[in-house]
C-alpha cells in the first residue's frame, strides 16, 4: 500500500466542507498557512497520548470541554480565562472526589468549523447556505455573510495562536498553582455547589499546609504549581488541517499541527471518507464521535484504520447517544471493541444526543437529560466490565442561559436572557460544576467497586 500523504483525503468523498468559489484565493491562503509555525509540538501530542493511554486503563480520567464553536466576536482574554478556570475547578472536584489524575483538554484554540444537519437554512421563504463556523462563513442571515471565505482561516489561525499562548501562560505561569486554590473561587456566586466547592478548596489547602509542615511540600513542587492543558477540535475543514500538518523530524511521522488532539464528528466518520483518511495518517491522539447510527461493522473498520498498531491512547471513542439510548448502543459497541481486543478510551459526551428545540424556539439541552446520560454511561461500563475513562462537555465560564435546569434552574423562558452560543447550547459555570460533582460521585463509586472486587 502506498504511504499516506497529507493530501490523500482530496481523492476521497468529502462532506460537510464548503465549496470555495475562488480557487486562487483558496490556494493563496493554503500556501501562507503552510509557512506558518504549527501551533503544537509533536512531543506534546505524544505526551497527551500517553496520558490518554493511562485513562484507558483507569489510571487517569479525561476532562474535555469548551465551546461548541469558538467565535471571532467572542474572543477575549476574560472568556478564555473563565473557561480555563471552570475546567480547573471541575478537574479539582474530580481529582479530589475520585482520587484520580485528570487529563485536561479544551475544546479551544481551533474549534471553529461546524458540521450542520442541513446544507441550507430557510427564513421567511428565503433560502441561504447554512452557517458553518467562523473559519468558513458568518452567522448573520444574509447572502454575503454566508459565502465561504478562505481568508477566514488566517483569522482562525491567529485567534488559535493567541488563545493557546494565553492558555500556556495560565498553565505554567502561576495561575493554576494549587497553593492558590481559593483564588480560583473569588468570582463565584452563592449557591449550594459554590459552598461545596469552597469547602473542598479548604480541605485541599489544609492538606497542603500539612504537607508543608511535614516537609513534604515546600510550595515549590512543580506538580502543584503548573498543569498540563491540551487543546482539541473537530478536524473538519481539511484544507486548514492539511496546511498545518508537519513532519516530525524525530519520529518521521506526521503531526496535525492545529491542536494536540483532533476528532472526527458523528457526521463525517464514513470509513472511506476524506475525514477518516486524514486522521488515519497523523500521529496525534484521535477522537471518534459515536452516535446511535454507528454500526458494528463500521466501528470494526474504523478501529483498524484509525489505530492499526492498537496503541493505547491513540483512539478515544466519544459516545453521544442521548439519555435513554446509552444502554442499547454503548453495550453493542463496547462488545465490538472487546471482541476485537482493541485499545480504546471510552468517553461520554452527554450533550449532542440531548439537543432539543424548546417551546420558546431556542435550541437547548435539559440538564436532567445530560445528567441521566452520564449515569447511564457509568452503568453500562460497570455491567460490561469496561472502563469509563472520561467526559466531553460543551461549556463556558460565562454565565449564559443556554441549557435548561441546574441548581439555578434556567427555564425555557430564561433562555433568551443570555443566549450567546454561535452554535450548540453550552453548560454555564454553575451547571458545569454541578456536573463535575455528579461525575466525581459516579467515578468514585465505580472505582470503589473495582477496588472491592480486586481485594
Ligand atoms: C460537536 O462536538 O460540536 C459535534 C458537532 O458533535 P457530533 O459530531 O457528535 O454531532
Ligand atoms: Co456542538
Amino acid at each position: 500500500m502506498a504511504e499516506w500523504t497529507k493530501s490523500d483525503w482530496r481523492d476521497k468523498p468529502r462532506i460537510q466542507m464548503p465549496d470555495y468559489t475562488d480557487p486562487a484565493a483558496l490556494s493563496t491562503v493554503e500556501a501562507r498557512l503552510s509557512q506558518f509555525p504549527p501551533l503544537v509540538f509533536a512531543g506534546e501530542a505524544r505526551r497527551l497520548k500517553a496520558q490518554l493511554g493511562a485513562a484507558s486503563r483507569g489510571d487517569a480520567f479525561l476532562l474535555q470541554g469548551g465551546d461548541c464553536a469558538e467565535a471571532f466576536e467572542q474572543f477575549s482574554a476574560d472568556a478564555i480565562r473563565d473557561t480555563f478556570k471552570v475546567m480547573l475547578q471541575m478537574a479539582m472536584v474530580l481529582t479530589f472526589g475520585a482520587k484520580v489524575p485528570v487529563v485536561k483538554v479544551g475544546r479551544m484554540a481551533g474549534q471553529f468549523a461546524k458540521p450542520r444537519s442541513a446544507p441550507t437554512e430557510t427564513v421567511d421563504g428565503v433560502e441561504l447556505p447554512s452557517y458553518r463556523g467562523d473559519i468558513i462563513n458568518e452567522l448573520p442571515f444574509s447572502e454575503a455573510a454566508r459565502i465561504p471565505d478562505p481568508a477566514k482561516m488566517l483569522q482562525a489561525y491567529t485567534q488559535s495562536a493567541a488563545t493557546l499562548n494565553l492558555l500556556r501562560a495560565f498553565s505554567k505561569g502561576g495561575y493554576a498553582d494549587m497553593n492558590k486554590v481559593h483564588s480560583w473561587t473569588l468570582s463565584f456566586t452563592e449557591g449550594e455547589k459554590a459552598a461545596r466547592y469552597r469547602e473542598m478548596a479548604g480541605r485541599i489547602s489544609d492538606a497542603l499546609d500539612f504537607m508543608r509542615a511535614a516537609g513534604i511540600n515546600d510550595g515549590s513542587n512543580e506538580a502543584l504549581q503548573t498543569v498540563d492543558f491540551y487543546t482539541s477540535h473537530e478536524s473538519l475543514l481539511l484544507e486548514y488541517e492539511e496546511a498545518l500538518t508537519r513532519l516530525d523530524s524525530t519520529s518521521g511521522n506526521w503531526l496535525a499541527g492545529s491542536g494536540h488532539m483532533i476528532w472526527i464528528g458523528d457526521r463525517t466518520r464514513q470509513p472511506d471518507g476524506a475525514h477518516v483518511n486524514f486522521a488515519s495518517g497523523v500521529l496525534n491522539p484521535i477522537g471518534l464521535k459515536c452516535g446511535p447510527s454507528m454500526t458494528e461493522d463500521d466501528l470494526k473498520v474504523l478501529l483498524a484504520k484509525l489505530n492499526p498498531k492498537n496503541e493505547a491512547g491513540r483512539l478515544t471513542l466519544i459516545a453521544r447517544f442521548g439519555a435513554g439510548k446509552v444502554q442499547e448502543h454503548l453495550t453493542r459497541l463496547i462488545r465490538v471493541v472487546q471482541a476485537e481486543g482493541a485499545n480504546v478510551l471510552w468517553v461520554c459526551d452527554p450533550m449532542h444526543g440531548n439537543t432539543i428545540k424548546s417551546d420558546s424556539g431556542y435550541k437547548t439541552r435539559p440538564f436532567d437529560a445530560v445528567l441521566r446520560e452520564v449515569r447511564e454511561f457509568f452503568a453500562v461500563h460497570k455491567a460490561e466490565g469496561t472502563i469509563p475513562g472520561g467526559v466531553h462537555f460543551e461549556m463556558t465560564g460565562q454565565d449564559v442561559t443556554e441549557c435548561t435546569g441546574g441548581v439555578h434552574a434556567v427555564t425555557d423562558e430564561n433562555l433568551s436572557d443570555r443566549y450567546h452560543t454561535a452554535c450548540d447550547p453550552r453548560l454555564n459555570a454553575s451547571q458545569s460544576l454541578e456536573l463535575a460533582f455528579l461525575v466525581a460521585e459516579e467515578l468514585s463509586a465505580f472505582r470503589q467497586d473495582l477496588h472491592a472486587e480486586a481485594v
